[in-house]
């Protein structure tokens, strides 16, 4: 990933926000010992941003596509109330395991629910209104996976969705990845049905709300 803004005020924003509890710093430790591309990871500025959100919108129903570790289910779930819960879709079981593995370390575990298999069918199943939702899995599947859970969130509910800068590949797409997080940020900005921000955290976050 590209950093989109420079390397020093990244650093700074990084240093002048709060941090994450120990346990989320191990898991990033772990996540790099361990995996493969490590920094798909969300980290601590998306991840406070995250659990900020949550608390503030305080949902029951947080639905994850794309746990990787559990670095940002994690997050969410620490901004919960006590009657909220994290559904989160994986496909790879390395993944899988050191986020469970994680989820059992964490005083905030059990308000998560890992769900493994492709996340279009976690989504098809769900049968409760989503309250709170973070897109951050395959990029062609995401037009998909928005209005699949579009769909499924009541109004007032938010959709968050990462990387929708992709390193600033956007401005030119040249692959089908680009073209994917492309169309879905212009079917946005005219999307009716919601009112949105493109935020340039990190490598671009799309605040989404529906009517
Ligand atoms: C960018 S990572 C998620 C990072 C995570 N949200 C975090 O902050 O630590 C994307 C994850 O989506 C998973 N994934 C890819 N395709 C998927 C699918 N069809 N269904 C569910 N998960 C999928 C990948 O295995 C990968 O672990």
């Amino acid at each position: 990933m590209k950093p989109l803004v420079i390397e020093a005020i990244e650093q700074y924003a990084h240093d002048k926000t709060q941090a994450e509890p120990p346990q989320l710093r191990d898991l990033e430790e772990r996540t790099h010992a361990e995996m493969q591309y490590p920094q798909m990871l969300t980290g601590r500025l998306e991840g406070r941003l995250l659990k900020l959100l949550v608390r503030l919108c305080n949902p029951r129903l947080v639905l994850e596509v794309g746990t990787f570790t559990g670095y940002s289910a994690l997050s969410m779930a620490e901004g919960l109330s006590e009657h909220g819960k994290v559904v989160t879709c994986e496909v790879n079981p390395a993944a899988r395991d050191v986020a469970q593995a994680a989820f059992e370390a964490s005083p905030f575990g059990n308000r998560i629910e890992l769900r493994f298999g492709p996340a279009l069918d976690t989504i098809a199943a769900i049968d409760e209104p989503i309250d709170f939702s973070f897109i951050d899995a395959d990029k062609q599947n995401y037009p998909a996976y928005y209005e699949s859970i579009l769909e499924r969130t009541r109004p007032g509910g938010l959709i968050l969705i990462d990387n929708v800068l992709w390193s600033g590949r956007v401005l030119e797409p040249a692959d089908d990845e680009t073209e994917a997080i492309a169309l879905l940020n212009d079917r946005i900005a005219v999307d009716d049905r919601v009112e949105n921000v493109l935020l340039t955290v990190r490598d671009g976050v799309q605040l989404v709300v529906k009517k």
